[in-house]
């Protein structure tokens, strides 16, 4: 009998102290952790409330949804962040893009040339902009615009490669990044709203290309966690966001912009940006400045994206405005010039 009980008692103390080993083992056992070929679905935390917190979203509380356009909610559960770059997780922001001193540059390589998206020229980025006729016509004039930095074209047809940077980086705010020339430009184009009365921020910048992978793969995500196929999902994905290296946020020379106002509220971009006079200014003079919008109203079958009445890009002035006059995307634009290039040769 007491050996029964010492019996007892001995598997008593064993239990418990393969329990508490087990326990503690549990405890300190480190957290998996991801890659970006293993991206990761975020959600801010802010997003849904409107805190001000703001993430690098490309759409709307509305177009998140299925498209329609309205008013729309605030919070979408939409917002992308996912990014394990800094420069493209939206937080930090100023509100008016007027801080920041233009630092960090990263040296990186260069845009490349127009339409081979590679990347790998070793360009300054600085450019030539200021010496391009906007309108060439002879074989030289046409190719010192094809080929200037600030002239890249990417897109889902000229991609960059993965290990591609874009050039001269610097900070612009909080931990948005730009190409020091267009992160200028956009500097003046600001200033001279805020001396007519109006409010911009910056929303998004430059974006590596595990950056863009994570905000890509997230929606798709996304979608699918609303209920939709995989299918779907990609479709609902591509009308606004690029695949990795089909972004020209790649390049820092572009840059989403809208009134702080509407980033605070929605914790995104609103398609109904276009309707204030803030875009109203904003479109009518980001060309002087060098800048165009890239994915018009009623272009989307020429570039491949819905309307993004908050997507800038940067070609330099004389270009911007070339475009800007003609009505037509930087697609057309690029193309007529190669035309123009093969009935000389
Ligand atoms: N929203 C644009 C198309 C991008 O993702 O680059
Ligand atoms: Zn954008």
């Amino acid at each position: 009998m007491k050996n029964k009980r010492i019996i007892a008692l001995i598997a008593g103390v064993l239990c418990i102290a393969i329990l508490s080993v087990a326990l503690v083992w549990s405890l300190s056992k480190p957290k998996e952790e991801t890659t970006p070929e293993d991206p990761v679905v975020e959600t801010t935390g802010g997003e849904e409330g409107g805190t001000g917190e703001t993430g690098d979203d490309e759409t709307g509380s509305v177009n998140d949804e299925t498209g329609n356009s309205g008013t729309g909610s605030s919070g979408s559960g939409d917002d992308e962040t996912g990014d394990d770059e800094t420069g493209d997780d939206e937080t930090g922001n100023t509100g008016s893009g007027s801080s920041g001193t233009g630092s960090g540059s990263t040296g990186s390589s260069g845009t490349g040339s127009s339409g081979t998206g590679s990347g790998s020229s070793g360009s300054t980025g600085t450019g030539s902009s200021g010496t391009l006729n906007p309108d060439p016509t002879t074989k030289e004039e046409i190719e010192a615009v094809l080929n200037d930095p600030f002239m890249i074209l990417v897109n889902r047809d000229h991609k960059v490669s993965d290990d591609y940077v874009g050039s001269d980086l610097v900070t612009y705010s909080g931990d948005y990044k730009l190409n020091s020339t267009c992160a200028a430009a956009l500097r003046k184009l600001i200033a001279a709203g805020e001396k007519a009365g109006y409010s911009y921020t910056l929303y998004s910048g430059y974006r590596s290309y595990s950056s863009q992978y994570n905000k890509y793969y997230n929606k798709i995500a996304y979608w699918e966690e609303q209920g939709y196929s995989y299918d779907e999902a990609v479709s609902l994905t591509n009308e606004y966001y690029s695949p990795p290296g089909a972004s020209e946020h790649h390049t820092g020379l572009a840059a989403d912009v809208c009134i702080p106002e509407i980033v605070n509220k929605y914790a995104c971009l609103h398609e109904n940006y276009d309707q204030t006079e803030e875009f109203e200014w904003f479109s009518t003079h980001a060309h002087e400045y060098g800048f165009i919008l890239r994915y018009p109203e009623g272009a989307e079958s020429i570039t491949g994206y819905s309307y993004e009445p908050w997507h800038y890009r940067y070609v330099g002035v004389e270009i911007a405005g070339e475009i800007y006059e003609r009505g037509i995307t930087l697609e057309e634009y690029v193309a007529d010039l190669e035309a123009r290039l093969s009935a000389l040769e």
